[in-house]
């Protein structure tokens, strides 16, 4: 069902540093930072030959990764994204196959505009999930 891996998020206490660690001592491709206000987040891709790295940073008060960042202020990684083909038949046969689908178990349209979906860490061996369709 899961295709390919569309991206790694991990969250960074600094966008700036963290961009730079990406492009000077990892050589990386890098863009400019992007804010996403309606998903809390500023965002910085690192374009890789067959995935991205998305460094993510709260933006605003009610930045969903803020507790995250609270937790772990180093830093760390955040959510490991897979790509279906069709979101609705990967979410109906996962809550057929036991694993649970965050928020209200609708896709949301996620940072890219496309549909996404979060799995419950705890269903995911311990690491968040998300889906986007491609
Ligand atoms: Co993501």
């Amino acid at each position: 069902m899961i295709g390919q891996l569309n991206h790694v998020a991990i969250v960074v206490p600094d966008l700036a540093a963290a961009a730079a660690f990406y492009a000077e001592a990892l050589g990386a491709s890098v863009s400019a930072p992007h804010d996403l206000p309606e998903h809390g987040v500023t965002t910085v891709f690192v374009e890789l030959p067959n995935t991205k790295i998305e460094l993510l940073h709260p933006l605003g008060a009610d930045s969903p990764i803020a507790g995250f960042l609270a937790k772990n202020p180093a830093g760390g990684m955040h959510h490991v994204c897979y790509e279906v083909e069709d979101i609705i038949a990967a979410c109906d046969h996962l809550v057929a196959s036991g694993v649970r689908v965050l928020g209200d178990g609708e896709p949301k349209t996620g940072a890219h505009g496309k549909p996404v979906l979060f799995l419950h860490p705890k269903d995911g061996l311990g690491t968040l999930i998300e889906l986007e369709q491609a």
